[in-house]
């Protein structure tokens, strides 16, 4: 367990706008930042964060909290694995809780993430001890990488051997599962044993954003040709393939510095080029880039080179992700590289400088690349293809998202081709119909776009504004919470988001050490909130509060701002309290308006007056708490 106080520390020493700019491109908007969510596939930003606040909120997929919320959804990690992570950030040591607690529970309930940790310093520990001495000399040797290359991508071996890692996790007990589950070990079904997946091969960990191991690809040292030549971590939910971009964790910021990405197809060439100096580089793994690799690279950049390899078959991808990266309102460049070269391969063979040239002087625009395929195709020699191809061009245009650039687009194929822009109009599908057929919408976005089951009772004003200057009142003490705490019975709200939120803060100042002396951390207690259309509710008053100034108030400015906010709370309660029972009596009025009965008459006098003298006792309770309240503020 990680103590309380060191996970307040670890919020303390971060900040969410930096943690979040690690993920998604933030644009200042107001007092906020926006940005496209992360979280689904929308094309307006939806995706806030609140400096001020130190929280977030995805108005698309409802998700939202504070820095850890955040760092566990998009690192796919538990609580203490989030605090770590951000600590680590802050540098602040938490490790030693989490040994602790390893060390406490005998079943050793570490997660997947430890497991993947474990295996990756496993592998690389081997590549530097004498088992690795041929793996180290082939990848410092033929493939011409230096130590701290080696270092930085934390590659590794696995020796050729049925056992080595079984032992190994055996030893430093790691559970079997974990390793099953990452298909690190294999079962073998006839004898009902295990052994090593990896064998004889370089090991390339594959790691998240945040820099943590997800997975691992492992390339063969053998020349047989039965042997393939990738193996790579099994699909599951923590690793996905389609979602990822190997290398984005060491090209983001250099990605986000140059305005734009370099895209290659392998794991050697990512590292070919960090080497060389070229940080900016990231690979979609030999698939086909998917949106969801594009939607990655639009929270960094706008502009996306294609390196892919020079051949028939890279040329193919690259045609192909030219239209993902053109829906999801991304620019493409391509440079081929001459003589069918890869970037590793080509960095090695002809040098730094000779590629830095290339980069200088043949990168292309991606209508040339399209029109070069095809003029080398020779479909532009016959009318009858080149209407094909012109068609397959004024589609991709058409998958533009901003009409200015699709209209420069169209323009630009116009002069090439020497064809009328009416003419390419004539042809171009519509945007709707010219859509990639890329997967399905994700699960998140589906369930978005399903309306929300309706609350127990929608939520009236008065309980809203009480909720607003509840939470506003956390940032200037606990005065209106110890108030809520004393007057609960009295203050049920019919709405049970709203309640739910009133009972957690209540609850949480109970637990309150009251010699303590110090508030509670709203945005924490927010997202611990359990029920989340209650989390939800909170967050999103909490979003539309008026922030704190930002400029130190000055301390009788604080005061105003503290008794403004105090006598809100006040308002509000009183009229929440007051309210059902004035509804009451307004009802009890209009039927006796309508009665004639002279019985009916009569129960309902007495029931307006019992409603009278109700509200009068009630009226004077809360307002002798209140002016008590306010007499000591004064
Ligand atoms: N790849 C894969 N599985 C395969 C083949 C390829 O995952 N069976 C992925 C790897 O990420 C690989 C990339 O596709 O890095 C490109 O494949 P390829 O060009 O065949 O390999 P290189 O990266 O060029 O490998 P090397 O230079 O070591 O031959
Ligand atoms: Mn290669």
């Amino acid at each position: 367990m990680i103590p309380q106080r060191m996970i307040d520390e670890v919020r303390q020493g971060t900040d969410i706008v930096d943690v979040v700019s690690d993920y998604v491109k933030l644009n200042p908007s107001g007092r906020h930042y926006k940005a496209l969510s992360p979280f689904t596939q929308e094309k307006t930003p939806s995706f806030i964060v609140s400096p001020d606040k130190q929280i977030f909120k995805c108005f698309s997929s409802g998700k939202g909290g504070n820095v850890f919320s955040f760092v566990m959804e998009m690192e796919k990690v538990t609580f203490p694995e989030a605090v770590e992570l951000l600590a680590k950030r802050a540098g602040i040591d938490v490790s030693k809780y989490r040994q602790e607690g390893a060390r406490k529970d005998e079943q050793r309930q570490d997660s997947r993430f430890d497991t993947l940790r474990w295996a990756a310093r496993f592998f690389h520990g081997n590549l530097e001890s004498d088992a690795g001495k041929r793996a180290y000399a082939y990848l410092a040797g033929s493939r011409g990488l230096e130590a701290g290359t080696i270092r930085r991508f934390g590659l590794g071996f696995a020796p050729e051997s049925w056992d080595h890692l079984l032992h190994a996790s055996t030893r430093d007990n790691i559970p079997v599962e974990h390793l099953t589950e990452l298909g690190l070990l294999t079962r073998h079904h006839q004898r009902n044993t295990l052994y090593d997946t990896l064998r004889n091969r370089v090991i390339f960990p594959i790691f998240t954003i945040g820099g943590q191991v997800a997975g691992f690809g492992g390339r063969t040292l053998s020349d047989d040709p039965e042997t393939p030549k990738y193996i790579n971590s099994p699909e599951s939910a923590t690793f996905e393939k389609s979602k990822l971009l190997y290398g984005m964790h060491a090209a983001k910021d250099e990605i986000r510095r140059q305005e734009a990405a370099i895209l290659v197809e392998g794991y050697m060439d990512v590292i070919a080029l960090h080497q060389a100096g070229i940080t900016n580089a990231v690979a979609s793994c030999g698939t086909a880039l998917t949106r969801y690799q594009a939607k990655i690279l639009k929270r960094y950049t706008s502009r996306v080179l294609f390196l892919y390899d020079g051949d028939n078959a890279g040329k193919k991808s690259m045609l192909a992700g030219i239209d993902i990266l053109l829906s999801e309102g991304l620019t493409p460049w391509v440079l081929l590289l001459p003589g069918g070269e890869d970037p590793d391969s080509f960095i090695r063979n002809r040098g730094k400088e000779a590629f830095f040239k290339e980069m200088q002087d043949n990168r292309t625009p991606f209508l040339d690349f399209q029109l070069r395929c095809f003029r080398d195709a020779g479909m532009m020699d016959a009318p009858d293809q080149a209407s094909k191809a012109v068609s397959a061009m004024t589609r991709s245009i058409s998958l533009v998202p901003d009409p200015v650039q699709k209209e420069l687009y169209l323009d630009e194929l116009s002069r090439q081709l020497g064809i009328s822009r009416k003419t390419l109009l004539k042809v171009m599908p519509s945007a709707d119909s010219g859509r990639p057929s890329g997967p399905p919408p994700r699960e998140e976005e589906k369930k978005a776009a399903a309306p929300a089951p309706p609350p127990n009772r929608p939520l009236s004003v008065s309980e809203r504004t009480f909720l607003e200057a509840l939470l506003e009142s956390t940032f200037y003490g606990n005065e209106v919470l110890a108030f809520a705490a004393s007057h609960e019975q009295m203050l049920s709200l019919s709405n049970h988001a709203a309640q739910a939120v009133l009972r957690h803060l209540v609850d949480r100042f109970r637990e309150l050490d009251p010699k303590a002396g110090h508030g509670i951390d709203i945005t924490a207690e927010i997202t611990s909130i359990s029920m989340p259309e209650a989390r939800d509710l909170a967050l999103d008053i909490l979003f539309r509060l008026p922030v704190q100034e930002q400029a130190p108030l000055l301390p009788d400015q604080t005061m105003q701002h503290a008794r403004r906010c105090l006598s809100h709370f006040l308002i509000a309660v009183k009229t929440l309290v007051l309210e059902p029972l004035q509804q009451e009596k307004q009802t009890v009025l209009a039927q006796l308006a309508g009665t004639t009965e002279k019985a009916d008459e009569k129960k309902l006098f007495m029931r307006l007056h019992e409603l009278n003298s109700k509200i009068r006792s009630m009226d004077q309770e809360v307002t002798g708490s209140i002016n008590a309240i306010l007499e000591r503020e004064a």
